[in-house]
């Protein structure tokens, strides 16, 4: 066991495995925070918030994403390091665009794009709500519960700042890019992909990466867009 994950295809299976898993984090986010396109009040994203942050299951999930980030991105790290000095000579050289996608080609630079963007969303939100506070989170109470106002400080940062919208929407491109290749990539490493399943996971990453990637950019970009009109 240990000598299958210490080979190049056993740290593979792990970034395929710890990928689906943030694929699944994605989606419960994007779950969660398109509350923000649905009720302008806030009181729906508030309290899905606030669930998610109460809950004890995900308070348990949370290091596990924790970890799944930090194994996912050491992988990448090591496996890009290691081709780098295994890939054979001349290898620029020869036309790969027939063959492979942009993205598939591009995977590490687009991991680095996102994860810049996790940087700066961290800061901005999680380490506020979970640490440092902010005047923007002062207490609502809904329904007899009090809870952060998360949608004040959400929906201030987008309204206030063009710049973050921007980061957001380069930040979502990103990411559906990468899911577009690493989704059926990662059913291949797990030995799920033939002929046929090929294209079907081809497609169902397609629909994917444009659903979390488009719906990731359009709640900055509605919550910006609606003040101005
Ligand atoms: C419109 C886009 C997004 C909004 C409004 C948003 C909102 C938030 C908020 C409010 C939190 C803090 C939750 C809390 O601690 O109570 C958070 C945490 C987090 N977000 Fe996002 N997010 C967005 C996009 C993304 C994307 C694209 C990713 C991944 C690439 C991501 C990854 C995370 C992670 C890892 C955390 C910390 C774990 C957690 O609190 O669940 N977010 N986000």
């Amino acid at each position: 066991m240990a000598q299958f994950l210490s080979s190049s295809i056993g740290k593979k299976f792990l970034m395929s495995l710890s990928g689906l898993f943030l694929l699944v984090f994605m989606l419960v986010h994007l779950t969660v925070n398109s509350m923000i396109l649905f009720d302008s009040s806030g009181e729906l994203f508030n309290r899905a918030a606030h669930f998610m942050a109460s809950n004890p299951i995900i308070r348990i999930v949370e290091p596990v994403l924790a970890i799944g980030f930090i194994l996912h991105i050491l992988y990448a790290v090591i496996l890009t390091i290691h081709s780098l000095y295994t890939r054979p000579v001349g290898y620029k050289k020869q036309k790969l665009g027939h063959s492979s996608t942009w993205s598939s080609r591009n995977m590490f630079i687009l991991g680095l794009a996102i994860l810049t963007f996790l940087v700066i969303h961290i800061a901005n939100f999680f380490w506020k709500i979970k640490f440092t506070g902010h005047d923007l989170l002062a207490d609502v109470t809904i329904h007899g519960v009090h809870m952060e106002n998360s949608y004040a400080l959400v929906t201030t940062f987008f309204i206030d700042w063009w710049w973050i919208v921007g980061v957001y929407v380069i930040g979502s491109i990103a990411l559906g890019l990468h899911l577009y290749h690493s989704i059926w990539s990662a059913f291949q490493t797990l030995g799920w992909s033939n002929g046929i399943w090929r294209r079907r996971l081809n497609l169902v990453g397609l629909l994917a990466s444009l659903v979390i990637a488009g719906g990731f950019a359009l709640i900055p970009l509605w919550v910006k867009i609606s003040t101005l009109l």
